[in-house]
C-alpha cells in the first residue's frame, strides 16, 4: 500500500488557488464591513497601508476610495493577478509575509481572515511599521458556537464511491487547546493507492498573543469589535475580533 501525504490547504498552488477563490473568501459584504471597520478603528487620513495576505483584495476599493494608499502582498500569483486587475490604485507584489523586509514604511500594516500564528510575523511587520504605526488583523472569537457547530464536532464517516474507491473522514476537535484536525483518506483498493489529505488549525490565546506583541515590541495591544468595543469575554458573538497593536513613537 502506497500512502500519499497532501496537505489540504495549498495556498500558492495554481490548481488549488484557482478552486479556493470558489469556497474560501469571506462574503464580499463581510469583507466591505471589515475594510470599513479597519478605517473606524484607525481613523486617520492619508495613510499607506500594507495588507499582507492580501487574497484577492477586494475589499481594498473601500481604502483607495477614502483617500489611503494599499500596497497588496499575497503567496498566491492567482490571488495578486486578479488583485491587481480589480483594483487599480494599488500596488501588489507576490511574497511570503515570512520574507517581509521594508522598515519604516507603512502606517498601518492589516492581516484579514488570516490567523497569526507565531511570533515571526508580528516582527517583521514591527519592523515594517512607522513609529506610531499599527498592526491590525483579525482574532478568532474562541466562543463562536455557530462556528464550533456541526463542523467541528468529532466525527468519522466512509464513503464507497462507484469507481470503488473509499473515502474516509475523521474529523477531531480538542476544545481545551482550541485544536481542530480534519483528514480525508482516499483508498484505491486496486491499486493499493491511499491519499491522504490533512488539515489542522491551532489558535494562539489571546493572552499568549498579546505577550507576543509586546515582546517584538508593540506598545500597546487592544482587542475591539468592528464597533470599536472592547473583547468581552465568553460572548458567542461576534465571530472574530480584530487585534490592533501599536508600535509607538520609538
Ligand atoms: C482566507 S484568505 C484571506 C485573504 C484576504 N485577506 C481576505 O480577507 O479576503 C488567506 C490568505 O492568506 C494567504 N497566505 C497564507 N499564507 C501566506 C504566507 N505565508 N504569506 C503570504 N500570504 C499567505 C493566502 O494565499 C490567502 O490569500
Amino acid at each position: 500500500m502506497k500512502k500519499i501525504y497532501v496537505p489540504m490547504i495549498r495556498y500558492g498552488d495554481k490548481e488549488f488557488d484557482e478552486g479556493f477563490i470558489g469556497w474560501g473568501f469571506q462574503s464580499m459584504e463581510e469583507q466591505i464591513r471589515d475594510a470599513r471597520a479597519v478605517m473606524d478603528i484607525i481613523s486617520r487620513d492619508g495613510l499607506k497601508i500594507l495588507d499582507i495576505a492580501c487574497g484577492l483584495g477586494t475589499y481594498h476599493k473601500v481604502w483607495l476610495e477614502a483617500g489611503h494608499t494599499v500596497v497588496g502582498t499575497d503567496l498566491s500569483e492567482t490571488f495578486i493577478t486578479m488583485a491587481r486587475n480589480t483594483n487599480t490604485g494599488a500596488a501588489y507584489r507576490v511574497e511570503n509575509f515570512y520574507d517581509l523586509e521594508e522598515e519604516n514604511e507603512y502606517d498601518l500594516v492589516t492581516m484579514i481572515d488570516t490567523p497569526v500564528e507565531d511570533e515571526d510575523v508580528p516582527r517583521n511587520v514591527y519592523r515594517a511599521l512607522k513609529p506610531d504605526g499599527s498592526f491590525v488583523f483579525q482574532l478568532s472569537n474562541p466562543v463562536y458556537k455557530h462556528l464550533r457547530g456541526q463542523k467541528l464536532e468529532n466525527s468519522r464517516s466512509w464513503k464507497e464511491n462507484e469507481d470503488r474507491t473509499f473515502l474516509l473522514t475523521r474529523h477531531e476537535y480538542n476544545e481545551d487547546i482550541d485544536r481542530w484536525e480534519y483528514e480525508e483518506w482516499h483508498l484505491n483498493l486496486e491499486t493499493g493507492d491511499v491519499l491522504i489529505e490533512h488539515n489542522f488549525s491551532t489558535h494562539l490565546t489571546f493572552s499568549r498573543l498579546v505577550d507576543i506583541l509586546l515582546a517584538v515590541g508593540f506598545c500597546s495591544v487592544s482587542i475591539l469589535d468592528a464597533d470599536g468595543r472592547p473583547y468581552t469575554t465568553s460572548h458567542e458573538d461576534p465571530k472574530n475580533f480584530f487585534c490592533v497593536a501599536r508600535k509607538g513613537m520609538k
